[in-house]
This record gives structure tokens, sequence and C-alpha cells, in this order.
């Protein structure tokens, strides 16, 4: 280190004894007269050069300029790919500190999403005010002790104000909405002549979102759960952390929001005033639109077809959007099991073996999928658009198992409709990408 801080100073004074023939400085020479400094020389010499050739001075100039700025690009590339977050972000294998692990578990990943793409304001300038966060990171994890870092982390991890400045709601909706993409990008400088240095920088709405297979979330229908985004982000000002706290951090594929959450509010407002226009908490079809509607039979039929409702449950007359509680007897949070289905529904009858059956059933016609919709994943970005849209009819299908937790209890004829379709869709589409297709499981039945 001595040697290093010597050698440098030396340097910078001209002292450097090893390497006579350049030097110089400001220091007399031997003869006593004054020479000009190694940087005034070095001046002089360029100066010269340029008179004589001032083309080739110009052209070497601009190679310089381009090298630089190569660099930086480069530098600044290097420094915003998740790997690099990941240096740092990597203490646990989940929650705080576990950044980078449940990053790279999450759907935000798999359609390459990056860190920055979330954690700095769109347009140039965010991303620029981001890479100084980094740098002030950098100083936090030299200078700061691992406890603060961690007090750190868990208070983003965990208090969902904290969370919401952490990741304002504009730096979602650029992707997640046509109209607040269009606003944001107007009111934003977001690129020197549209060079790319993040995902986001280039989104353009609606095509990013068609191509992606996203909703808008305030103009199309939300699956699985009827809900107005509208009303709650626009009229209400709720943050989307509100929700979809652990969106990109909660470990999961996907991160569903959380029912606890919705009634938390709601009963507090009803607290306040009881007139307003929210689901009574044991309303449970006007929020689980898709689960009344396999309930009723009507998921995915088509022109000219019959609703199917699941089989068991018309003998027992307990079907339909009205007949939740039937089962789900203790109230929402409620998971009925096969004892309780068992002998409560079917008498002195154990029925519990069929619950085990239809999920285990369920079970085994998910895996295949699972483990398609994951290697389609893997190769999104090589695929065309023609590609792509079949990717998204494929997860549109998939989506209704995925979202059945129930695991086929709630209708045992419509998932198996839904997989077909998936698998129909999904196969095909593998075949055209190059992976090997698993032979469809022999039939259970
Ligand atoms: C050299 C290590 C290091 C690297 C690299 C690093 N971080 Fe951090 N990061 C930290 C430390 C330490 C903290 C907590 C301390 C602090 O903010 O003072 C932190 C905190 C954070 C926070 C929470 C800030 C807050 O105010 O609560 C976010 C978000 C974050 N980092 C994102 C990133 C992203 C995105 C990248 C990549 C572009 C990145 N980090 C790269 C060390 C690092
Ligand atoms: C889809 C957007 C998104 C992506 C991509 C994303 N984050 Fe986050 N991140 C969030 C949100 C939102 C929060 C706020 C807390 C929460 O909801 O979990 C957060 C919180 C954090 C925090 C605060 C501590 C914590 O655990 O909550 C850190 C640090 C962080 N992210 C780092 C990263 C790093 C590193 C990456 C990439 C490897 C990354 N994030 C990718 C959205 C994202
Ligand atoms: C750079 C664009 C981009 C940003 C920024 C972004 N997302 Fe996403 N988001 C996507 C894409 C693309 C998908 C996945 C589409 C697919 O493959 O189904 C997705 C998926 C989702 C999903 C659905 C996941 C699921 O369970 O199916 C939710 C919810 C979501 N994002 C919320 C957020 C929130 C909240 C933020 C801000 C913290 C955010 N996103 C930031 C592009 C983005
Ligand atoms: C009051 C609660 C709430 C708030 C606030 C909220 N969301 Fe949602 N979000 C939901 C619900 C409920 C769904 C329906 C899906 C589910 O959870 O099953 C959903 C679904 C989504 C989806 C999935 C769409 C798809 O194509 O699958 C995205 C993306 C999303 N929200 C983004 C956001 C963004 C961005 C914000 C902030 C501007 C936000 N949400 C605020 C409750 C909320
Ligand atoms: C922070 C408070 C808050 C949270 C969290 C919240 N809501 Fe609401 N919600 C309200 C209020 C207030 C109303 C009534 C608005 C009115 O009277 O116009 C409402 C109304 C509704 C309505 C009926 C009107 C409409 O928008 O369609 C539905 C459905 C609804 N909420 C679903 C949900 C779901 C699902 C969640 C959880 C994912 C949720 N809400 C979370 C505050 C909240
Ligand atoms: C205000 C809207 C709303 C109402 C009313 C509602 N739910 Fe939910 N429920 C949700 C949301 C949002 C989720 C989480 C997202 C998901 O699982 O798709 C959820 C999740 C669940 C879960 C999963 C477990 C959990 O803790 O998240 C069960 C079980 C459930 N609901 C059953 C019911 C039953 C039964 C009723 C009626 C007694 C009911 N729900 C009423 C919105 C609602
Ligand atoms: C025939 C009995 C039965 C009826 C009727 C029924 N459910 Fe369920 N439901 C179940 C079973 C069994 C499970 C799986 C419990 C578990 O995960 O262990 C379940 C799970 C769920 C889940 C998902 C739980 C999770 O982990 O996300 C939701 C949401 C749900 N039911 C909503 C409803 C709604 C809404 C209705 C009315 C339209 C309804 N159920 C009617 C038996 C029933």
């Amino acid at each position: 280190m001595k040697n290093l801080l010597e050698k440098l100073k030396a340097f910078f004074s001209g002292k450097n004894s090893a390497d006579k023939s350049h030097a110089g400085g400001s220091a007399e020479n031997n003869a006593g007269e004054k020479q000009p400094g190694r940087f005034k020389r070095l001046f002089l010499n360029i100066k010269a050069y340029a008179k004589r050739k001032p083309s080739a001075f110009i052209a070497i100039i601009i190679g310089i300029v381009f090298v630089l700025l190569f660099i930086t690009y480069e530098a600044l590339h290097l420094t915003s790919t998740p790997q690099f977050c990941g240096m740092c972000h990597v203490e646990t294998e989940t929650g705080a500190g576990a950044e980078y692990h449940t990053w790279k578990k999450n759907i935000h990943a798999a359609v390459d999403v990056g860190c920055i793409d979330c954690h700095g304001k769109p347009g140039f300038f965010g991303y620029m005010r981001a890479k100084m966060g980094g740098m002030y990171d950098l100083f936090s994890e030299i200078v700061h002790s691992k406890e603060n870092k961690m007090a750190i982390l868990t208070e983003g991890a965990t208090n969902k104000e904290y969370a919401a400045k952490l990741v304002p709601n504009d730096w979602c909706l650029i992707c997640h909405s046509d109209d607040e993409n269009k606003r944001i990008r107007e009111n934003t400088f977001m690129s020197f002549f549209g060079v790319k240095m993040r995902k986001v920088d280039a989104v353009k709405n609606p095509e990013f979102r068609e191509l992606n297979g996203l909703r808008d979330i305030y103009n199309d229908e939300m699956p699985n759960i009827s809900f107005s985004h509208d009303n709650h982000v626009n009229t209400l000002g709720l943050s989307c952390i509100e929700c979809h706290m652990g969106v990109a951090h909660g470990g999961e594929f996907q991160n569903r929001t959380k029912m606890e959450d919705c009634f938390a509010c709601h009963n507090a407002e009803r607290e306040k005033n009881p007139e307003i226009n929210a689901p009574e908490n044991d309303a449970c079809s006007t929020c689980h639109t898709t689960v009344a509607a396999m309930h009723e039979g009507t998921l995915l039929l088509e022109e000219g077809q019959e609703p199917t409702p699941p089989s068991m449950m018309v003998d027992q007359g307990v079907y339909g959007a009205e007949n939740c509680s039937t089962c789900h007897m203790g109230g929402a949070f409620d998971l009925p099991t096969a004892a309780t289905c068992g002998p409560t529904c079917h008498g002195d009858m154990d029925y519990g073996f069929m619950y085990d059956d239809i999920r285990a059933q369920f079970d085994a016609v998910k895996a295949p999928l699972d483990k398609l919709n994951m290697q389609l994943y893997a190769v999104v970005d090589k695929m065309t658009k023609e590609q792509h849209a079949k990717f998204n009819e494929f997860k549109n299908y998939y989506e209704i198992l995925a979202n059945d937790n129930s695991k086929g209890i709630h209708n045992d004829s419509i998932y198996v409709k839904a997989a077909e379709k998936a698998a129909a869709v999904g196969n095909e589409l593998a075949s055209s990408l190059g992976i090997p297709v698993a032979a469809p499981e022999e039939n259970q039945e």
C-alpha cells in the first residue's frame, strides 16, 4: 500500500527514478534550468501534433470520446444488471436481504424485468438518479454495519408506507396501464436518441402490454377476482403496495393479493361509514367471480354448450354462486378439508377419499403444465410475435388451473377442459420452438 502511494506520488511529481527518459516535472534538473512539467510537455507535444496533422488529430479525439462513452455506457450497463445488485442483496433465502433470490423466482424475472426497471423512476434522469442511489448503496455497504443494512431492508420488506415510497405507483403504471404509459412518456425525457439503458424506458403501450399478454389494469377485467383498480387507485388514492406488497419479493412466481388486506380496510371503512359501496365479507361471489363461474359451470362455455356444474354437488344440491358457505362453513378464511367434507356433508359415508382423489388427479394433470409453463418462459425472449401470442393463449387457460387452489373440488370437469386447451396450445407451441414435449400422461381414470 505504502509502496503504491509512493509510486503514485512519484508519478505525478515526475520524480520517477525508474523511468529516466520520462523524468522531468517542475523540479529543476541537474543543469539547474527550469524544464516544463510532465503535463505541460505532453500538452505541447499534442499541440504540435494537432498543427501538423489536424484531421488525424480530430479523428483521434473523436475516437477517444467514443471509447470513453462506450466505457461509461458499458459501466452503466454492467452496474444495472440484477447480477450486480445481487452481489449485495443475497443475504438470506427469503424475506429482507433475499431480494435477488426472490426476484429470480418471480414472474418479472421470467420476462426480463430487472431490478432497476422497478427501482428507479421511468426516464433518463430517473435512471441516472437510480445509479446515484447505487453509489450510496456501495458507500453504505462499506461504511455501515450489517445490522444497519438489515434494519433498512426489513423496513422496506414489512412497512407498507415505507415500501410504497420505495416504488411509487407511476413506476409500475408505466408498464401496466395504457393511459398512464402515455402520460408518463409525454411528460418525461425518456432517453438520448433512443439509447436503451434499461427495459422500462423503452416500454410503449399498448404494444408492450399486448405482446406480454398483460391486461390494462384500468380498462380490462382482472383475472380471478372482480375488482376495480380505477376506484381503488384513482378515487381512493391507494398505492399499488397496499394490495401488492411482495409483488416481486414475496417468494412465489406469482404473488397474489391477500383477502385479509381487503377485509381489514373494508371493515375499518364500514365502521366510519356503513353506507360505503364495498361488498360484505360474506358476499363471496361478488369478488370471487371465477370461482362462482366454476360453480355455475359457465366458465369456458362456448356457443351452444350447456353449463357443466360440479356433478357431485348437483347431487347434493349445493352448487352455484350462493352456496359457498355450505363448504366454507366457518366463513371466508375457512378451508374445507377431507375431514369436514366427507362426514359432514355426506352423512355417515366417508366421502373423504373422493376429496383426496380429485385433488390428486388435479395435481397429476397440472404438473406437466407447470413444467411446460416454465419451459416456455425460459425461451420467451426467442419467441416471434406470433409465438408470443400463442404463449399468451396458453397462459389464459393455464391461469385457470394456477388460480384454482381448491384443486378441482370447485368443479372437477372445468379444470380438465382448461387443462386440455392449455396442453393443446402449449404443446404445439413447444414443438415449434424445439422444446421436447412430454408424452401425454396415461389416462388415469
Ligand atoms: C455494494 C453492495 C450493494 C450493491 C451492489 C447494491 N446494493 Fe442496494 N443496498 C445495499 C445496502 C448496504 C443497502 C441498505 C443500506 C442503505 O440504503 O443505507 C441497500 C439498500 C437498497 C434498497 C433499499 C433502500 C431504502 O432506502 O430502503 C434498495 C431498493 C436497493 N438497495 C436496491 C438496489 C439495486 C436495484 C441495486 C442494483 C442496481 C443495488 N441495490 C445494488 C448494498 C448494495
Ligand atoms: C416488479 C418490480 C420489482 C422488481 C423487478 C424488483 N423489485 Fe425490489 N421491490 C419492489 C417493491 C414493490 C418493493 C417494496 C417491498 C415489497 O413489496 O416487497 C421492493 C423492495 C426492495 C428492497 C427493499 C427491501 C425488501 O426486501 O423489500 C430491496 C433491497 C430491493 N427491492 C431490491 C431489489 C433487487 C436487488 C432487485 C433485482 C434483483 C429487485 N429489487 C427487483 C419491486 C421490484
Ligand atoms: C418494465 C415493465 C414492468 C414494470 C416496471 C412492472 N411490471 Fe408487473 N409485469 C410486467 C410483465 C411483463 C408481467 C408478466 C406478464 C406475464 O408473463 O404474464 C408483469 C406481471 C405483473 C403481475 C401479474 C403477476 C401474476 O401474478 O400474474 C402483477 C400483479 C404486477 N406485474 C404488478 C406490478 C407492480 C405492482 C409493479 C410495480 C411495483 C410492477 N408490476 C412493475 C411488467 C412490468
Ligand atoms: C385495493 C387493492 C389493489 C390495489 C391498490 C392495486 N391492485 Fe392490482 N390487483 C388487485 C386485485 C384484487 C387483482 C386481481 C388479481 C388477483 O389478485 O387475483 C389485481 C391484479 C393486478 C394485476 C394483474 C393483471 C393481470 O393481467 O393478470 C396487475 C398487473 C396489477 N394488479 C397491478 C397493479 C398496479 C400497478 C397497482 C398500482 C397502480 C395496483 N395493481 C393496485 C388489487 C389491487
Ligand atoms: C385501503 C382501503 C381498501 C382496501 C385495501 C381495499 N378496498 Fe375495496 N373498497 C374500499 C372502499 C372505501 C370502497 C367503497 C368505495 C365507495 O363507496 O365508492 C371499496 C369498494 C370495493 C368494491 C366495490 C366497488 C368496486 O370498486 O367495484 C369491491 C369489489 C372491492 N372494494 C374489492 C376489494 C378487494 C378485492 C380488495 C383487496 C384485494 C380491496 N377491495 C381492498 C377500500 C379498500
Ligand atoms: C372483497 C372481496 C372478497 C370477498 C367478499 C371474499 N373474498 Fe375471498 N379473497 C379475495 C381476494 C382478493 C383473495 C386473494 C386473491 C386470490 O386468492 O385470488 C381471496 C382469497 C380467498 C381464499 C384463499 C385464502 C386466503 O386466506 O387468501 C379463500 C379460501 C377465500 N378467499 C374464500 C372466500 C369465501 C368463502 C368468501 C365468502 C365467505 C370470500 N372469500 C369473500 C377477495 C374476497
Ligand atoms: C363443495 C365444497 C365447496 C364449495 C361449495 C365451495 N368451495 Fe371453495 N374450496 C373448497 C375446498 C375443498 C377448497 C380447498 C381447500 C384447501 O386448499 O385445502 C376450496 C378452496 C377455495 C379457495 C382457494 C383457497 C386458496 O388457498 O387460495 C377459494 C378462493 C374458494 N374456495 C372460494 C369459494 C367460493 C367463492 C365459493 C362459492 C362460489 C366456494 N369456494 C364454494 C370447497 C368448496
